[in-house]
């Protein structure tokens, strides 16, 4: 199959991945209102396009919550990221670094943060969530500090897991799961060799890690469900913000009081996201949320941006619209299953690629010079 754009890696993914993993990644919660509106309300930003301005000289590269970056985009978190290629976070790592952006590693990943850190040439970021087992938190962020690690992304959008019906019907979770993904897995053979055979083991790695014993992707759901915490309030973090000596960003801000929060905190950045629609339907998009958070907060901390990216049009519209940085979690799974490493390479030179063209023909020949003044009204 030919791969041309991050659409093509969706295809190719859905026909390689069993089908529990390709719903699991592209699905989102409820009727997937919201998920479908980040993608169509970014769509219709529509830019001023400029000519005959000599843009022969661009330059993406940037600096987000102090670090040199190549082009403003970040992969987020994604839980199980391990289960989509062979250890699948080292891979997308390692593509990552050698492309000057950060990875996230999910607290959910298959491979641990020891696994993965060592094995990247930059310092990965490491995201969290508020859970009930507070020593598991203070000891995963132990082992992240002493792995490097400087950059702290903190999701704060999941006090109780959104309600995915697609997983119902995909064998991710409901009846008979196990046995559907085996079967699953039979009929899709490239995977199955891959992760199944050679990208073992399959488990939580940080909270095996922790337990000292496996703690398998059965227990996955459960696990998340049981941890969870919904009495979470912003002073349960404050240990966490005096505690982490490196960049904090808080993950799933989409509202403007939440964000003024957030800079009362002392939060170094925020990351507007509706977690891809995965959580709340029916809340507004990033692409319409993000405007009035940026007119409320720019200039006081980070503003990093998700859910909906698909592009590198998509990277600057949403720079136009007020962020510093994108954020894109699904995009990087899909090029990462269908082919590793080099995968996520091509879909970041892409991306890249796409950027060029939007910034020379909208007169753009810095990341400081993408503003709201490039938007057409
Ligand atoms: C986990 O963060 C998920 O969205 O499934």
């Amino acid at each position: 199959m030919i791969v041309s754009s991050l659409a093509d890696y969706r295809e190719a993914a859905r026909r390689r991945l069993p089908p529990f993993l390709f719903h699991y990644i592209d699905g989102g919660a409820y009727a997937e209102h919201t998920l479908r509106h980040n993608v169509s309300d970014l769509a219709e930003i529509a830019l001023r396009q400029r000519v005959l301005r000599n843009m022969s000289d661009l330059d993406l590269r940037t600096e987000v919550l102090g670090q040199k970056l190549n082009m403003p985009v970040a992969l987020s978190p994604v839980g199980l990221t391990g289960m989509y290629a062979r250890r699948g976070e080292v891979q997308a790592a390692r593509a990552a670094s050698a492309h000057g952006v950060p990875f996230t590693l999910s607290t959910v990943s298959v491979c641990p943060i020891e696994e993965v850190q060592p094995q990247s040439a930059k310092p990965i970021w490491f995201q969290l969530y508020v859970l009930k087992d507070r020593g598991f938190m203070r000891n995963v962020l132990e082992r992240a500090q002493a792995a490097g690690i400087n950059t702290l992304i903190f999701t704060v959008d999941m006090p109780v897991p959104g309600a995915r019906y697609r997983d119902m019907h995909s064998g991710m979770s409901g009846p008979h799961a196990k046995l559907r993904q085996i079967f699953q897995a039979m009929t899709h053979p490239l995977w199955a060799w891959d992760v199944g055979v050679q990208g073992t083991p399959h488990d939580l790695g940080n909270i095996s890690t922790y337990r000292g014993q496996p703690t398998r992707l059965e227990d996955y759901i459960g696990w998340l469900g049981e941890n969870f915490d919904p009495s979470i309030s912003w002073k349960d973090l404050e240990w966490i913000r005096d505690f982490w000596k490196g960049p904090m960003v808080i993950k799933g801000i989409l509202d403007v009081e939440d964000a003024r929060d957030a800079v009362r905190f002392g939060a170094d950045g925020i990351v507007v996201s509706n977690h891809g629609g995965r959580q709340l339907d029916g809340v507004l998009s990033s692409a319409r949320a993000l405007p009035a958070i940026a007119d409320a907060v720019k200039g006081d901390l980070t503003i990093l941006a998700d859910s909906g990216v698909r592009s590198g049009l998509d990277v600057v519209r949403l720079l136009a619209l007020g962020a510093d940085c994108a954020m894109m979690g699904r995009a990087f799974i899909y090029a990462l299953a269908t082919a590793g490493e080099a995968g996520v390479c091509n879909m970041l030179e892409i991306l890249a690629k796409e950027m060029r063209v939007a910034m020379t023909l909208t007169g753009a020949r810095s990341i400081a010079e993408i503003d709201r003044s490039m938007l057409a009204t």
